[in-house]
């Protein structure tokens, strides 16, 4: 960790509680003359401080984002540990269902917003935040996704079905085309068929936004941090009335060929972590389901 302190400290505010000591994990703050005081050269930026100040002394500066949610109020708020109803945030959890059918109607830009400051609530690694958030905000882009993506798949279902290119692969790598002919080719075969063939979307699901969740490669930890994110806005989306569904075959195309990258203005340096598709749900659920029982140990 290299960052700069950017918290200030209002001294004329300041009782000198040493609140804002206990809780800064980077030994930033010290108390001099009765007074809270700047003596570390680095911060997480992490707002601890901020938040726990009584008196409202303490600003940190690179903290600028806006969070107003078009859907939701007072954002500000704090919950303390153990006064959030506990099966609300379950049934929450429970309910999401990946959607794989949507109605035409379009998200409006504002909820996407939303979706993206919901994103970025989650921890990052050394509170990095290098997560980035591609929006594709109306079926004619998500289609263009999904037709580079379709190329992007006709081109290795070409490879895998030749056995002498298996072959090959195998002795060269670890065999990934002979694995991906086992358990991918026929299923992406039927998809690619059905998209050129009849329009219909397979890999989307009909979804009328997609947003990319991806990291600036500065982050220490890009892969979880985009990921918590992503889970953070798949329970927003469901809040909000919204289906999402994450599709890995995305992730696959976009990181393993760089012309769509390029052909969506994204940087070839930034890795995308999960591609979110999503739009107002044409199915209807009316209980939660179930999951196998997890490995389990107490060591
Ligand atoms: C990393 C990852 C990749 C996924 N990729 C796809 C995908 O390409 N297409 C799809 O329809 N669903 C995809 N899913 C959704 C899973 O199939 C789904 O989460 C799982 O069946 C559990 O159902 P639930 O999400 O409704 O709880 C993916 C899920 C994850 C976590
Ligand atoms: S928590 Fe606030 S009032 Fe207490 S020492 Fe820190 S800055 Fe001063
Ligand atoms: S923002 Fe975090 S790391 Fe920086 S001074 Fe405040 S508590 Fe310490």
């Amino acid at each position: 960790m290299n960052k700069k302190v950017t918290t200030v400290i209002n001294a004329d505010k300041c009782n000198g509680c040493g609140l804002c000591l206990t809780v800064c994990p980077c030994q930033t703050i010290s108390i001099k003359n009765g007074k809270a005081v700047i003596t570390g050269k680095e911060s997480l930026g992490c707002g601890h401080c901020e938040a726990i100040c009584p008196q409202g002394a303490i600003k940190v500066e690179e903290n600028q984002v806006d969070f107003s949610f078009s859907q939701a109020a007072n954002t500000d708020s704090y919950v303390p540990p153990g006064k959030y109803d506990l099966s609300s945030l379950i049934c929450l959890m429970r309910s999401r269902r990946s959607c794989r059918n949507y109605k035409e109607k379009l998200i409006e830009p504002t909820l996407l917003n939303d979706l993206v400051m919901i994103g970025i609530t989650a921890p990052s690694g050394t509170n990095s935040q290098c997560w980035t958030f591609s929006l594709l905000p109306d079926r004619q882009k998500v289609e263009k996704l999904g037709d580079s993506i379709a190329l992007y798949f006709k081109n290795l279902n070409k490879i895998a079905n030749n056995s002498l290119l298996r072959i090959i692969n195998k002795l060269f790598s670890k065999g990934q085309l002979e694995n991906y002919h086992k358990k991918h080719y026929k299923s992406v075969q039927h998809s690619l068929d059905l998209w050129y063939q009849k329009g219909e979307d397979k890999l989307f699901h009909g979804a009328t936004a997609v947003i990319l969740v991806g990291s600036k490669p500065e982050a220490s930890c890009p892969h979880d941090d985009a990921l918590l994110a992503t889970q953070n806005i798949l329970l927003g989306a469901h809040a909000m009335g919204l289906g999402s569904c994450l599709i890995g075959f995305a992730v696959h195309a976009l990181n393993n060929d760089p012309k769509i990258k390029k052909e969506f203005n994204i940087p070839a340096t930034e890795k995308i972590y999960s591609v979110i598709a999503l739009g107002y749900p044409a199915e209807k659920y009316i209980r939660a389901s179930g999951r196998r029982t997890p490995l389990t140990r107490t060591l």
